[in-house]
């Protein structure tokens, strides 16, 4: 086995170990002879299990990339190559920048020096970011609207009542009621647009609280041929939540996998931690994850850009407040709701930071 890099100097290995991107040597057989921390993270393995290992064994599935070292090495240059996505053992793949820059000491033989930056955690942080931008702007837009709408709405009614009672003709006081019930219609809409009016009433919350009640309601909603599965990680620790906010936000994604599979269906709640979340642009120690999946026909590819715009619906009775009310809810949460879906798999994914003392990334 080749020695290790052992840095001379405690500052050396202090900045190695403290880097962001992995940083991995070749000797001259192309068999690995040093690895970084970030590099043992993105290996997911640990510096003796994969020192002395060929760079074909771990790279096996990446011909291409094999062949650059290769030529790197046997002509003595440098490269970078950007977006490369790379297999990892274990079936994972990344995206990923890659250096690889030969070293030629005079006395020592030729060693391989490659820097590895991952770029696909960067480019769902840029994503989720502007979704957040996007939703934010949005908001205020619908906002703005009903509270136009809200005023002068009740003027009609009031005025179309005031008018009711004045008219002694019983066949004119139809119109009159038409007035009114649509008028309440619109009402309830605006209502909805306005969102929750009420300040979040924060208190000690399980996730597995939220998730059952939705659950319970849902049950007796959804036909027999429905299967509602649960997956619940116990050892999710209690957060500082509104329930109800939340019990609302599920509710809403709920009903849409239930409307989406119809009469024959499975929907599954999946709760799951993570250790070390980015949500937005902030790092969390721990997170809460709720994946809520259904095997309904999916949501078409034109239509899931703007999912979570208010008034964007696929179904002909849907007002399209749904998602965009769940996603205001889980915000206001420091948390995000993503969606992935495919025919056959929808998964809504909800992030919410168990500790709210986040670092900026
Ligand atoms: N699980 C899902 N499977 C397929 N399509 C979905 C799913 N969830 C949402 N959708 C699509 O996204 C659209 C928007 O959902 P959203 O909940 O915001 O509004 P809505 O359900 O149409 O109306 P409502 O305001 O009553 O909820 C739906 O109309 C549907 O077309
Ligand atoms: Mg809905």
């Amino acid at each position: 086995m080749s020695p290790s890099l052992a840095p001379e100097s405690a500052l050396a290995r202090r900045l190695l170990e403290n880097m962001n991107a992995a940083v991995l040597l070749f000797d001259q057989e192309l068999r690995l002879s040093y690895l970084n921390p970030a590099a043992e993270v993105l290996l997911a393995a640990s510096s003796r299990q994969v020192r002395g290992v060929a760079l074909k064994e771990m790279l096996g599935s990446n011909p291409e990339l094999i062949d650059s070292f290769q030529r790197a090495l046997k002509n003595n240059h440098s490269f970078t190559e950007r977006d490369i996505p790379v297999s990892l053992p274990g079936g994972r793949t990344i995206t990923v920048d890659c250096t690889v820059t030969p070293i030629n000491e005079p006395k020592g033989k030729p060693e391989l020096l490659v820097e590895i930056m991952r770029v696909d955690h960067h480019r769902r942080i840029v994503r989720e970011e502007s979704l957040l931008a996007q939703h934010n702007a949005s908001r205020a837009v619908v906002r703005g609207l009903a509270h136009e709408i809200k005023n002068p709405l009740g003027g009609l009614r009031g005025a179309a009542q005031l008018l009711e009672r004045e008219l002694s003709d019983e066949s004119l006081k139809e119109y009159t009621g038409i007035i009114i019930g649509e008028a309440d219609r619109l009402q309830t809409l605006v209502n909805r647009m306005l969102g929750p009016n009420t300040l979040p009433q924060q208190r000690l919350t399980n996730i597995h609280q939220i998730v059952e009640r939705v659950r319970t309601l849902t049950a007796a909603e959804a036909p027999p041929g429905v299967q509602i599965i649960c997956d619940y990680d116990p050892s999710i620790p209690d957060f500082m939540a509104d329930p109800d906010q939340l019990i609302q936000a599920v509710l809403n994604i709920v009903r849409n996998a239930l409307q989406a599979v119809g009469q024959q269906g499975k929907i599954q709640l999946r709760t799951r931690s993570i250790r070390q979340a980015t949500i937005g642009h902030h790092r969390y120690k721990l997170a809460v994850r709720l994946d809520i999946i259904d095997n309904g026909p999916g949501i078409p590819p034109e239509m899931m850009e703007n999912i979570f715009f208010p008034m964007v619906t696929g179904r002909p009775d849907g007002t399209g407040l749904g998602l965009p009310i769940a996603q205001d809810l889980v915000n206001q949460h420091h948390g995000l709701i993503e969606c992935r879906s495919e025919p056959g798999k929808t998964v809504f994914t909800l992030l919410l930071p168990i500790e709210t003392n986040h670092e900026q990334s």
